[in-house]
């Protein structure tokens, strides 16, 4: 199965840059607490990204595939250049940890969506992608300071 996990803002913002747009102890929290024994699939710049914050630190993930169209060894991780064949194929428990470009071409494929709903405005320049969220159906809600972490599935045709 298909999973995704996100943070975004009221406006759905989910970077600045390359970066997060802010610092949520108790999102990061979650996402490690969701992801620790997952197998992740992320975009060349989020894995960049992560890399800035854990620094020489090892990912804490079982097993990471990094998707590029561009050719590049990664130390700890798996090239996926074709991105739809692999979503197609896979057999495995994937969760899909971005960023913008890797969600909105794994969301047709995702049946699980862990959505931190943050509820305030922040600056930044990356959005999630519209799409119909209304459309999916809400299956957990937990309220937290400042934000809700919520989980969807794609209802079944
Ligand atoms: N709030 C959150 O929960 C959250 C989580 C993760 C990331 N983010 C944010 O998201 C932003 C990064 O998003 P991004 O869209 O810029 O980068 P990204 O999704 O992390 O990475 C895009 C990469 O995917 C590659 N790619 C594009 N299409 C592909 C395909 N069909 N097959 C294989 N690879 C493909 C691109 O290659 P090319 O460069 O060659 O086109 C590029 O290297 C950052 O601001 C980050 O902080 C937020």
């Amino acid at each position: 199965m298909i999973s995704m996990i996100w943070a975004m803002d009221e406006n759905w913002l989910i970077g600045k840059d390359n970066i997060l747009p802010w610092h949520l102890p108790e999102d990061l929290a979650y996402f490690k607490r969701m992801t620790k024994e997952a197998t992740v699939l992320m975009g060349d710049l989020t894995y960049d990204s992560l890399k800035g914050y854990y620094k020489t630190k090892p990912l804490p993930f079982k097993k990471i595939y990094v998707a590029n169209i561009v050719d590049r060894a990664y130390p700890d991780a798996t090239l996926v250049k074709d991105l739809i064949k692999f979503l197609e194929n896979t057999k495995e428990d994937i969760m899909v940890i971005g960023g913008r470009t890797i969600y909105k071409l794994c969301l047709p494929y995702a049946n699980r969506l862990y959505i931190t709903h943050i509820l305030n405005r922040y600056e930044g320049n990356v959005h999630f992608p519209y799409f119909p969220l209304s459309n999916y159906q809400l299956i957990s809600k937990t309220m937290a300071d400042q934000m809700i972490f919520a989980v969807y599935e794609r209802p079944k045709l």
